[in-house]
């Protein structure tokens, strides 16, 4: 960003475990930082900070250029989004709505079309990463929505990730986490089941986290989570509700990409 250009004032609702570490990201960047969270308590630390507490997303979005909302699904994206007091009722013309949530791409599209009709323009951008990652500005974001959008929010982008894809059209980004997910949660299950295997068959599963470190096993997955699964570490990062509902979403682009037929005959017990 041009030093002489304005930095915009940054809204940020969903302080979880994600929202958190992101929105001081920001703060510490410098960006004018107004936050909501349903549980008032998360955001005590940010506003020791400096940030400025809003009463309601709508009282957020009317002092706000760029509002973002960092929440568990599709269901808390619509409430905080376009509910009652929700961002787009407190909206003026020109603000930019990034949904960085994991959430149904049909769902993004819809909160997108709502917010064109009051002059809004949304852009959904959900991340990979996990809290750790978030905390130092290394998330993975992709983005879908309106390019010069995109563009007027890469700075902010920036401050949060290291690898910013821009996806496409309204619904891109989220399409795009809903495939990485895929991905990722048959790993996890597949790094958890070697794991038991190992241990089953008398190797230590350290052995097992070594050798797949080179070849064409090599998981992220097990380089992070491995450790933890050997230790019985379950605080969880991510929650398994969240990979639930990643993967449950999934099956809701089948229908719109023609193959619910094949699919229905393959989940068919
Ligand atoms: N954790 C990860 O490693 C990770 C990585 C990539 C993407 N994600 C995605 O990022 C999003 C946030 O995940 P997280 O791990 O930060 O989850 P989290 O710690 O459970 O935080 C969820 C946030 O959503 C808010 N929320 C939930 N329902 C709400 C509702 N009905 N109305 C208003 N606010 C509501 C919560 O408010 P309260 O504080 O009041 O409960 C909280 O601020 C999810 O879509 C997740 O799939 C997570």
């Amino acid at each position: 960003m041009n030093h002489k250009e304005k930095m915009q004032r940054i809204g940020f609702i969903g302080l979880g475990l994600m929202g958190n570490p992101m929105a001081l990201r920001l703060l510490e960047a410098g960006y004018p930082l107004r936050i909501w969270n349903r549980t008032r308590g998360k955001g005590r630390d940010l506003i020791e900070r400096g940030a400025v507490w809003k009463e309601t997303p709508k009282e957020l979005a009317a002092d706000s250029d760029v509002v973002i909302t960092m929440v568990t699904d599709s269901e808390a994206s619509e409430k905080v989004s376009c509910g009652e007091d929700g961002v787009l009722s407190g909206a003026s013309s020109g603000l930019i709505l990034i949904d960085m949530s994991s959430i149904e791409p049909a769902v993004s599209r819809s909160i997108a079309q709502r917010a064109e009709e009051r002059g809004v323009t949304m852009l959904d951008a959900p991340v990979t990463g996990n809290p750790a990652v978030a905390a130092q500005g290394k998330l993975g974001i992709m983005v879908g929505g309106s390019k010069s959008a995109f563009k007027r929010c890469l700075a902010v982008f920036e401050k949060m990730g290291v690898k910013i894809v821009y996806a496409g059209e309204s619904g891109s980004g989220t399409t795009l986490k809903l495939l990485n997910n895929l991905i990722l949660g048959v790993v996890i299950m597949a790094c958890g089941e070697a794991i038991v295997l190992a241990s089953k068959s008398g190797i230590h599963p350290e052995k097992l986290i070594e050798i797949t470190s080179v070849g064409g096993a090599r998981t992220g997955a097990m380089e992070t989570r491995g450790p933890r699964m050997i230790q019985r570490d379950f605080t969880p990062h991510f929650s398994t509700n969240n990979m639930y509902k990643d993967l449950t979403n999934v099956i809701t682009l089948l229908p719109d990409v023609a193959i619910v037929d094949d699919v229905d005959h393959k989940l068919s017990p």
